[in-house]
């Protein structure tokens, strides 16, 4: 299996592009299957998740062809209800083909879904939402049955807690119902914005994407058109990240300070110097140590669950003491012992984990627990002394596009080596 090696203690300085959002282009992605006519889509990513999405809409009946990061998907007609484990296990947001298939061809049966081992992550909220809007739903040996026959009618639907997926699965549902959909605690997240965009350019109705309360009016057909997905808000923030722990200067190419709600705050608080510019971010560190700073992680607009490992990572290294605290899911410091392999002072208590920062870290041999947690390794590697080398890299190749690649442009010694057992 291929392994990252990096040598570290190198300032990063130059231009480094920030990729199309991985979350928003799964979506988008799967919002192809609500019509018959062609959706073109850019700044699509080449990524793993990316690529594991496209086989599976294949299997529905899906024609996809890809130029570059423009990707084209034709949903002429659907030849498969049906989504199969194989499919679906291995990544979360493929489960989000069931409402878009009920929608248009008034059944599914889809396996129930997987995705980073951060939790139990269930899909409650999201069938509760299709029973709201009238579906039939039974659960049957990993899968699920569902049946919506003449299609969804407009409800209330009130959200217990903020799901990102089950707000997106239930506003893709809703464009096609008959009536109105009303969506009660909402996520918020800029991904959210950007789906309900490219379905109202599709034809749906939608209003309040990016509040807690969401309209959507049912309308009879949808079409096709052209979307460009918005920048990472999660690349930016960790090579912003990046910068805090190895100093030197990056320019963000694409990146949007407006996306990244709280962590904007804390990451100018810790010390790093953020000014916007006219076609991204430049992200300089502020001199001295990065700050000790605590964070919770929240809902958008709150510090994203998505960057909590990175930022661990970093207040491994400030000057003085942090608490974070994990509220979105209950298994996601895997990378704790990880880091701790690098000289990391870290302690968890529950939810919450105190670091106590140390100048500098050294190489270790880790191992990647999940997408993000992988990203914390690579941060820590690229302050730490000497060399670290970071197995299980598909977790990284699933959520960061050309990661080497980009940090090599920029002045990183980061390698991947072939086929190391
Ligand atoms: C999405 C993102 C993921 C991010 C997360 C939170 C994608 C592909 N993934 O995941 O990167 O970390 O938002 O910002 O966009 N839950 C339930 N029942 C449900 C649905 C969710 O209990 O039916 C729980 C989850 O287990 C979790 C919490 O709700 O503890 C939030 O999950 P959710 O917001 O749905 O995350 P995802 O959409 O899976």
């Amino acid at each position: 299996m291929d392994k990252l090696a990096i040598i570290g203690g190198r300032p990063l300085y130059g231009r480094l592009p920030i990729s199309g959002a991985k979350n928003s282009a799964l979506k988008v992605m799967v919002a192809c299957l609500l019509t018959d006519e062609p959706l073109t889509l850019t700044n699509v990513p080449d990524l793993a998740d990316i690529r594991q999405l496209t086989a599976l809409l294949a299997q529905h009946g899906v024609e996809i062809s890809r130029d570059g990061n423009t990707l084209t998907l034709h949903a002429a007609s659907i030849s498969s209800t049906l989504a199969p484990y194989d499919l679906v296990r291995k990544m979360r947001a493929s489960f989000n083909v069931l409402g878009p298939l009920l929608a248009r061809e008034g059944e599914a049966r889809v396996s129930l879904p997987g995705g980073c081992a951060i939790g139990a992550r269930p899909v409650d909220l999201h069938l509760k939402a299709f029973e709201a809007l009238g579906a039939s739903i039974e659960l049957d040996e990993g899968y699920v049955i569902a049946k919506a026959k003449g299609g969804f009618r407009g409800a209330k639907v009130t959200f217990p807690f903020v799901s990102v997926g089950a707000t997106e699965h239930t506003i893709m549902a809703a464009t096609l119902a008959d009536g109105e959909t009303v969506l009660d605690n909402a996520a918020r997240e800029p991904e959210i914005v950007d789906l309900a965009n490219c379905l109202i350019a599709m034809g749906a109705n939608i209003k309040g994407a990016g509040t807690q309360t969401i309209t959507i009016n049912g309308v009879d057909k949808l079409g096709g058109t052209q979307h460009m997905v918005l920048p990472d808000r999660i690349e930016t923030g960790s090579y912003a990240m990046a910068i805090g722990i190895t100093g030197g200067e990056l320019t963000l190419e694409n990146a949007r300070a407006d996306l990244l709600g709280a962590a904007i705050s804390t990451l100018i608080e810790c010390g790093i110097e953020i000014t916007e510019t006219e076609n991204g971010l430049r992200v300089k560190k502020n001199g001295g140590r990065i700050k000790g700073a605590d964070v919770v992680t929240q809902p958008y607009p709150g510090f994203p669950t998505d960057l909590q490992a990175q930022f661990m990572a970093l207040m491994a290294t400030a000057d003085g003491s942090s608490t974070i605290k994990e509220t979105i899911f209950e298994n996601r410091f895997m990378h704790v012992p990880e880091l701790g392999r690098m000289g990391a002072d870290i302690h968890v208590d529950g939810q919450v984990a105190s670091v106590r920062g140390k100048p500098k870290l050294k190489g270790a041999q880790v191992m990647a627990t999940d997408l993000r947690a992988s990203m914390s390794l690579v941060l820590a590697g690229l302050g730490a002394e000497g060399q670290t080398m970071i197995s299980r890299l598909y977790h990284l190749d699933r959520g960061f596009e050309h990661l080497e690649e980009k940090l090599q442009n920029v002045g990183a010694l980061v390698e991947r080596v072939r086929n190391q057992n």
